[in-house]
């Protein structure tokens, strides 16, 4: 959430730095703007409300000119989305800018204290409240040195403070000279020659270099153009790595796609690929989580498993519930990270901890991983962002391979997920109770999901078609059952966080419970029903919803004729392990609700209110 870009070289600054929150405006697209030094003993500051397309428009009538500078695109906190709000915030003097990503937590009465010294605040943000106290501390401070007392004044200022911070500031008296910090929000070192970078990802920066540190929690940077030091904030000496960044610029680009997150639907036959491969073990009609650093002893010690995640990375982990359990039949449960770091769960000796999470730096993830090692417990994290918080802080785990994700509605990352927990299933159960056979029989059908994924964007056309019909909907409801119950909460966060109609998710048979009383000619119900072994079951409830006059459009595999007769629309999908149908039935809910959001004119990528990367409470 909030994307920081800084920049310190020999190039002119602007441009870098509003090609870098052009790969960040996913974090945040509430405003976005920019402070470059003018070389002149000040800085230039640009700031606007609205997309990164409207400071663009401002910096081409009011250009700026320098080789130093930070930028900022958010997504509001304190303080609605204005151009006072937007960032970077400047100190009482004017003198120090600073851009922020994190909540202060006790802004209020750090506030206070400054009004009583004469301050007057101009933005309603928490931000603004920490650049006065960085500046009066600079003001105040003895070094004679500015980047010394520039560097200072953060740290002490950084003392006073509790929340989460992802923060760079500059000084007027320091010119070509960055200071930044970080304690839960990201902040990454790129490393040039002639220049150096921060951003809060590195995909910022991909496009100038390749070598970059991840900054630790309460590590402080210093950056210059030709050197850097990275300190911890209580001055100690801080260790770190420089680490290749493993993407190339044009994986992060839209292509020819209207829409990343089209490409991203579109990418999975290759994703899931990468989430297998190199993990099928033929010789033991098993799988191989090298990651996970656990014996076989240990593997097999495993009695319960708990599977922690937010939103998409959450239904992925329910998936992974009923594959661990049904092919190892080890007691697994899910829980929502945001519930889990405050619950109080009994965790025994013989409980293995997965944290599931597409970025890597979502926060409420990031602390239910820390509340379960604080309680000595291993956590193996299932990431796909290398580098990332939470998957420098497990103890072990799997890496998704998927590539940069960028729409901000998850897609690949979602089905690489579930790719690698149907692995762990097999893994697991194949020590235990599963035969080669079966095993055997697993193995197949992964090898040929890409495959039949394929078979199913082609029907993408289709899909729109039947979005299109249904647009006058009033909301939907999404149904399966067993492994397709998640499927359906996945089907039905996606239609609502990218279109904006209201939908909800259910197991198939709870409709009868209540969610009944919705199905109306208006209210389409989205059923999830491939050959499996509720499929009887299921054509039921199609039926109940028919009497109801509720249209239905089925995802079904090719080759049940019951369903054409029933249901409105029809999407197919080819036959597969049953475990695995949630794989194939998911990509035809990505394509309607991709659909049905272009038809309603929505903007996919960057739905309202969201952010890509929830990186505060
Ligand atoms: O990066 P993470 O996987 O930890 O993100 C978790 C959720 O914030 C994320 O899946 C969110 O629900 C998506 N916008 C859903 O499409």
């Amino acid at each position: 959430m909030c994307g920081i870009v800084g920049y310190v070289g020999r190039s002119p600054a602007a441009p870098v730095l509003l090609d870098g929150l052009r790969r960040l405006e996913y974090r945040g697209y509430d405003s976005a703007g920019l402070a470059v030094m003018d070389g002149e003993g000040g800085f230039e500051v640009r700031k606007r409300s609205g997309r990164l397309a409207r400071l663009c428009e401002l910096l081409a009538s009011r250009p700026v000119e320098g080789s130093c500078g930070i930028s900022h695109t958010r997504w509001a906190t304190h303080g609605e989305a204005t151009d006072a709000n937007a960032h970077p915030h400047l100190d009482a003097g004017g003198r120090l800018a600073l851009v922020h990503n994190g909540v202060i937590e006790n802004h209020q009465a750090i506030k206070r204290r400054l009004e009583g010294r004469g301050h007057v605040f101009w933005s309603q943000t928490d931000s603004e409240v920490l650049a006065h106290l960085v500046g009066e501390t600079y003001d105040a401070g003895a070094a004679t040195d500015p980047r010394e007392r520039l560097a200072a004044a953060l740290r002490e200022s950084l003392r006073q403070v509790s929340g989460t911070y992802g923060v760079v500031a500059m000084h007027a008296d320091a010119p070509g000279f960055l200071v930044g910090a970080r304690l839960g929000s990201p902040l990454v070192v790129g490393l040039g020659k002639g220049e150096n970078f921060l951003a809060s990802d590195v995909g910022a920066v991909v496009s100038h270099t390749s070598s970059a540190i991840y900054l630790h929690d309460r590590d402080l940077v210093l950056l210059s153009e030709d050197g850097f030091t990275v300190e911890r904030l209580d001055g100690a000496a801080a260790s770190y790595e420089v680490s290749e960044v493993d993407f190339a610029p044009e994986d992060a680009e839209r292509g020819d796609f209207p829409h990343f997150m089209l490409k991203e639907i579109f990418e999975q036959p290759v994703s899931i690929g990468n989430a297998f491969r190199g993990r099928l073990d033929e010789d033991h009609a098993s799988a191989v989580l090298g990651g996970l650093g656990l014996t076989p002893r240990e593997l097999r010690d495993v009695d319960r498993i708990v599977l922690c995640g937010c939103g998409t990375a959450a239904h992925a982990a329910m998936v992974g519930e009923y594959l661990i359990e049904h092919l190892a039949r080890i007691p697994t449960e899910i829980e929502f990270a945001s519930e889990f770091r405050y619950r109080n769960s009994p965790l025994d000796r013989h409980t293995l901890v997965f944290v599931l999470s597409q970025s890597g730096e979502t926060i409420d993830t990031l602390a239910a991983l820390r509340e379960a090692q604080r309680k000595g417990h291993r956590v193996l994290g299932i990431v796909n962002t290398v580098g990332s918080t939470i998957a420098r802080e497990s103890d072990g785990g799997s890496y998704l391979y998927c590539g940069p994700e960028i729409g901000v509605a998850a897609t690949k990352s979602f089905t690489s997920q579930v790719t690698v927990l149907a692995l762990l299933a097999l893994l697991l159960g194949r020590m235990r109770h599963l035969s080669v056979d079966e095993g055997r029989r697993f193995l197949t059908a992964v090898r040929e999901l890409p495959a039949k994924v394929e078979q199913i964007l082609a029907q993408s056309d289709a899909v729109a078609e039947i979005a299109r019909k249904h647009l006058g909907a009033l909301g939907m409801l999404f149904l399966g059952r067993q492994f397709n119950y998640p499927t359906a909460l996945e089907g039905a966060l996606k239609m609502k966080e990218i279109s904006y109609i209201f939908a909800s998710g259910h197991a198939a048979a709870e409709l009868k419970h209540g969610i009944i009383a919705l199905v109306s000619e208006d209210v389409p119900s989205v059923f999830v029903m491939p050959m499996d072994s509720v499929y009887e079951k299921n054509l039921s409830t199609v039926e109940e919803i028919r009497a109801r006059k509720g249209p239905v459009v089925a995802v079904a595999t090719e080759g049940s004729p019951e369903i054409e007769a029933l249901a409105e629309d029809v999407i197919w999908i080819p036959e597969t392990h049953e475990c695995l149908t949630p794989l194939l039935a998911s990509v035809p809910l990505q394509l309607l609700a991709y659909h049905f959001a272009v038809a309603r004119g929505c903007d996919v990528d960057k739905p309202r209110n969201l952010a890509k990367s929830v990186t505060v409470e």
